[in-house]
């Protein structure tokens, strides 16, 4: 759903360190991507290849995550080893629809990163496109391309709290994502 993104950070800037279990492929002979190959669920192998990109570049200035809700620890141990680099880097955390929905009434365990003062966490709601008709029923799910060109208007606005597509009137929203 990234890789968009990922190709543009590394046009743009780089180096780019890309996490996930097909990076190696993802990554082959397109430097300045580096692949940090590991299944995220492993805290040892995850742990391992954030050492390993920060001993090769330096202090991560920028990260965009998209983990699953699954393993909700990594994105606590990502900010805690943000926060102790000490360059107050930007966290850009992309959330799915249903974190959004209007009935939700307790906070979310992420909001204690929005007042942190050693990192700048970002969120990035995922909504979708209503169909003009204003049908129920006919709107559908962002794709890939609408993802990554509203992740990446993210990082150039330094948005604190980006909505891509749309999340109200919630009875819009296609029935399953
Ligand atoms: N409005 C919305 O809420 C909305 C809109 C659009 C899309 N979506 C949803 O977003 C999802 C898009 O995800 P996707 O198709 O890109 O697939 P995905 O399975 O969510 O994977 C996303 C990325 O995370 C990596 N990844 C997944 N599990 C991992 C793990 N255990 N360890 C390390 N990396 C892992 C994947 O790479 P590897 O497989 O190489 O590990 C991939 O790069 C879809 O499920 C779609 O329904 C929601």
């Amino acid at each position: 759903m990234l890789a968009g993104v990922s190709r543009w950070l590394a046009k743009n800037g780089g180096p780019v360190s890309v996490l996930s279990r097909g990076a190696d492929a993802f990554c082959a002979g397109h430097a300045p991507l580096h692949a940090l190959g590991c299944d995220y669920r492993e805290p040892v192998a995850r742990w391992q290849q954030l050492e390993r990109a920060r001993q090769r570049h330096g202090p991560f200035d920028l990260v965009v995550a998209w983990i699953h809700m699954s393993t909700p620890d990594f994105l606590f141990e990502l900010a805690r080893t943000l926060a102790d680099q000490g360059n107050q880097p930007r966290l850009f955390h992309l959330v799915g629809s249903g974190f959004s929905h209007p009935d939700r009434r307790r906070p979310s365990r992420y909001d204690r990163l929005i007042d942190s003062p050693h990192i700048r966490y970002r969120r990035i709601r995922l909504g979708f496109v209503p169909h003009p008709s204003g049908v129920q029923g006919e709107s559908r799910w962002l794709s890939h391309a609408e993802i990554c060109a509203g992740v990446e208007c993210a990082i150039v606005t330094d948005a604190a709290d980006h909505t891509i597509g749309i999340l109200r009137p919630w009875n819009l929203r296609p029935a399953s994502d």
